[in-house]
């Protein structure tokens, strides 16, 4: 028996991997976090398998129901919305699941932040522009953020913020990040990327709280950054025509011809 966690991406039941879909069907226990998790991912649960939201349990109810299935030996398909590395309370599932010596595995899902890139169509890493982005937070009820990984710490590096679980105190959000990133930063939020009714608002750090006033609903993604707005960047080194690589050496003395033909 095996718990297997599963990332049910971003919110479109067609985001999942094909290994996240086979555990799915395989499973004759399926838990999923109903909030944010797409229903329509339960039509790949077996005939007759056990369906249950966990949004309205405790960790301990839901420990009791992964009990129940490995003493009848069954399979759970263990469901979180996104990918399971970042805000998906994975990490207090696996510590018990340790204690408890039950086998589980991990399959990745897209994140939120990547189906909000996508939606925009933009690349959140630039050359000479943003080569970092900062998945992150503010101070929820149900967990403070640590000391020194503040808004304001992050911004003056400058780099790509996406900012999670925080739309609804946007204007504490704008007034901590625009003394680093200026009123003319660029924003985006994307609500709901992937839904039916996905919903994306671009402005900048001046104009945002005007822009978005009225704007409804929490499952929204803030994206700030240079890098949301620029076109004047230098070209990847990677594919220029002269550039040396392991995989287009440009001389016979390049130290990667060797090297290429004998990993081949
Ligand atoms: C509990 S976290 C889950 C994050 C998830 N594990 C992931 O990999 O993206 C929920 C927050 O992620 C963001 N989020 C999740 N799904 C989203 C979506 N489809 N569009 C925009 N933001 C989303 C929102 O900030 C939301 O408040």
């Amino acid at each position: 028996m095996t718990v297997h966690f599963i990332g049910a991406g971003p919110g479109a039941a067609d985001l999942i991997t094909l290994r996240g879909r086979d555990l799915i069907a395989a499973c004759p226990v399926c838990l999923y976090a109903g909030s944010l998790v797409p229903e329509a991912l339960l039509q790949h649960c077996p005939d007759g398998a056990k369906i249950i939201n966990t949004a309205p349990l405790s960790l301990d109810e839901i420990m009791a129901e992964i009990a129940t299935a490995h003493a009848a030996g069954q399979d759970v398909a263990r469901l979180h919305s996104g990918d399971l590395s970042v805000w998906s309370a994975m990490g207090e599932q696996l510590r018990r699941l340790r204690d408890l010596g039950i086998p589980h595995d991990i399959t990745p899902g897209v994140p939120a932040f990547a189906a909000a890139a996508a939606a925009l169509g933009t690349e959140l890493t630039l050359p000479g522009v943003a080569q970092s982005l900062v998945l992150t937070r503010t101070s929820g009820r149900a967990s403070a953020m640590p000391e020194g990984e503040t808004l304001e710490n992050f911004a003056a590096t400058g780099a790509t913020l996406a900012i999670h679980l925080s739309v609804h105190v946007l204007d504490d959000v704008v007034a901590r990040l625009s003394p680093a990133y200026g009123s003319d930063c660029p924003v985006a939020i994307v609500w709901r990327a992937t839904w039916p009714d996905q919903k994306i608002i671009k402005a900048t750090l001046g104009s945002v709280i005007e822009v978005t006033e009225g704007a409804r609903g929490r499952t929204a993604l803030i994206l700030v950054g240079p890098a949301l707005r620029a076109e004047d960047f230098a070209e990847s080194c990677l594919y220029g025509a002269d550039y040396d690589r392991r995989y287009r050496p440009q001389s016979a003395d390049s130290p990667w011809s060797e090297w290429s033909e004998a990993d081949e």
